[in-house]
Order: structure tokens, then C-alpha cells, then sequence
């Protein structure tokens, strides 16, 4: 047998009696969804904290500023890191294990620098579910911003409306998820857990972390813009949801749905950060098959467009009044 023994099966292999005969890999083929960093090394599923820190560490290596605010711009609302002062831009393909976008809309930089005053890492563009990801693969991000000092997480998405008194291009802070993705198994904290960042089984109560909500308020009626609140529905895609699913969707608590935001959530909460997420309402979503509509990726970018202007403000209004 090779010397080259895999550390990712230690944990099974100490269980094992001393007689049987063990096969180890100690190379798996080259997972499609993992086209950088040492593939090698890295697990399947899941991370090591030195996967995570050999991440942090080489981001770390290439930027003087110190971050104390991550961004995750969506689908379409990368633009709001063009506003970044003194950036220093690093693409997704150059940090170990990071995860690399293809969907459309995702630049896939980290953009660390200054925006409103503050030193901000932003994510243009991030990976989802549906693009082959493990939730612990989306989410390694949010352990490299954790290991580079970063304390408060804005998150922001492309929604579909549930909610009727939603408009196309309304702003809605998410006070709460439902992470139907996670509740089928799909868990982006389903790991032999690493306690460097937090508890085995963390509360979710308080994920939108309410003091970051009732600040965004306030900066939006200093802006006169108008901010719907509510529930955000995580669902896998990448197909949208029939008339039936957004009816289930609805009898649940839905307020709106999305293909992303609540690993990153989760992951941020676990680790401590305070979390803000805000939903675009690119599309009201259809409630009923002979209602001669369709949701097309077409009116999700056509509303994005209008809604990067207030969101940008909006932003940058919270940048500067968080402490
Ligand atoms: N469903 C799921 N995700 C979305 C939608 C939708 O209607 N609109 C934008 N992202």
C-alpha cells in the first residue's frame, strides 16, 4: 500500500479493528465543480481549517487593507464594487479551494478597498448549489473573511416575489430564511464541525442580526426609499418554481425565493458575524398556471438594472453609519 495515506479518512480508519485490510485512495479524480487550488488535497465535500486558513492566508498576502465588512453582491449587483476606492481586486481563480462562478452576472472577484469610510471585502459575484457546489464549497468565503478579521456580513440577492404587496424592484431586508435546501440535507454546516469558528448546533433565532435591520431602516427613510421586510425561501434551482411550488412556498411563510444567500448565512452566523441581507425583487413570482404569465432570466436582469441605483445608496448609507 502507498505511504501517501489520505489524512481525510483518519477520522474512519481509527475506528477500525487492527486486522482489516484498508484500501486507501490517496488520489480522487478531479471534481468538476472544484477547478482550482490543490484539488488533491482538498475533500469532496467539506474543508480543513488549514484548507480554509491556506485560503485566508494567501488573500492575506495580497492586500494591505485590513477588512472589517464583507459584501456578497448577487446575480447583477457586482456593480456596487466599481464604487470601491483604492481596490485591490483578486479573481476568484487565484485563491486555494476558492469556489469560481459561471453563472451569469457573477464577475468572481474579491474586491478589498474602501467604500462610505469603511474597509469592505466584496464578493462580485458568488457560486450557488445549482451550479454543482456542496453548500461547504459555496460557503468557504465566509471562512476566509472570518479568518481575515471580518466581523459583519451585507448580503445581497435577486429574489422572486411572493409576498402580494411586493412590486418588481422593491428592496426587502430579509429578517428570516427558510432553508429548504439545508432542511433536506443539504446543510452547509453538515462537517465534522470546526470549533475554531463556532457550536456544533447553533441557533438560527437570530441569524439577521435585528440592530443591523432596524439601522437599515433608518438609512432608508433618511434616503426615501422604500424597504419591504420579510422571509426568504432558499431553494435549489436553477429552474424557477412552478405556480404550485410558490403556492407551497407561500402556505410556509414565504415572503420570496431565492438560489442562494442562506448557506452564506448560516455559515456567517455560526462563525459569529452579524448579518444583513437584502432581497432585489427582480420578478413577482406566478401563483397560477393560466395566468398567461412566465418568469424569464430576461426580467430578472431588466429589473436588477433599475434596482442597482437604490441598492448602491442603500449600501453605502449603512457603510457609513456602522460601527
Ligand atoms: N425564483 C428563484 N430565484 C429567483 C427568482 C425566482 O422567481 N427571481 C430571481 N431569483
Amino acid at each position: 500500500m502507498s505511504k501517501q495515506v489520505d489524512l481525510r479518512f483518519n477520522y474512519t480508519l481509527t475506528n477500525l479493528p487492527n486486522d482489516s485490510i484498508v484500501m486507501v485512495q490517496t488520489r480522487l479524480p478531479q471534481h468538476p465543480a472544484i477547478p482550482t487550488g490543490d484539488t488533491t488535497m482538498a475533500s469532496p465535500e467539506f474543508f480543513s481549517y488549514a484548507e480554509l486558513k491556506q485560503a485566508a492566508d494567501f488573500v492575506q498576502g495580497q492586500i494591505s487593507h485590513q477588512p472589517a465588512i464583507g459584501l456578497i453582491l448577487g446575480s447583477g449587483l457586482g456593480p456596487l464594487a466599481e464604487e470601491i476606492e483604492a481596490a485591490q481586486v483578486i479573481p476568484y481563480e487565484a485563491i486555494p479551494h476558492f469556489p469560481v462562478s459561471r453563472a451569469p452576472g457573477h464577475a468572481g472577484r474579491l474586491v478589498v478597498g474602501k467604500l462610505a469610510g469603511k474597509t469592505v471585502a466584496a464578493m462580485q459575484g458568488r457560486v450557488h448549489f445549482y451550479e454543482g457546489y456542496s453548500p461547504q464549497h459555496l460557503t468557504l468565503p465566509v471562512r476566509v473573511m472570518q479568518l481575515l478579521g471580518v466581523k459583519t456580513l451585507i448580503v445581497t440577492n435577486a429574489a422572486g416575489g411572493i409576498n402580494q404587496n411586493f412590486r418588481k424592484g422593491d428592496l426587502m431586508l430579509i429578517v428570516d430564511h427558510l432553508n429548504l435546501v439545508g432542511l433536506g440535507g443539504h446543510h452547509p454546516l453538515r462537517d465534522p464541525n470546526l470549533a475554531e469558528f463556532g457550536p456544533r448546533f447553533p441557533s438560527m433565532t437570530h441569524a439577521y442580526a435585528p440592530p443591523l435591520i432596524t439601522l437599515a431602516h433608518r438609512v432608508a427613510a433618511g434616503l426615501n426609499l422604500t424597504l419591504q421586510e420579510g422571509v426568504y425561501a432558499y431553494v435549489a434551482g436553477p429552474a424557477f418554481e412552478s405556480p404550485a411550488e410558490i403556492r407551497l412556498l407561500k402556505a410556509i411563510g414565504a415572503d420570496a425565493v431565492g438560489m442562494s444567500t442562506a448557506p452564506e448565512v448560516v455559515v456567517a452566523h455560526h462563525g459569529g458575524m452579524q448579518v444583513l441581507g437584502i432581497s432585489s425583487i427582480t420578478n413577482m413570482t406566478i401563483q397560477e398556471i393560466n395566468s398567461g404569465l412566465e418568469t424569464t432570466e430576461e426580467e430578472t436582469w431588466e429589473t436588477i438594472k433599475m434596482v442597482v441605483p437604490k441598492l448602491t445608496l442603500l449600501v453605502k448609507g449603512i457603510l457609513a453609519e456602522i460601527n
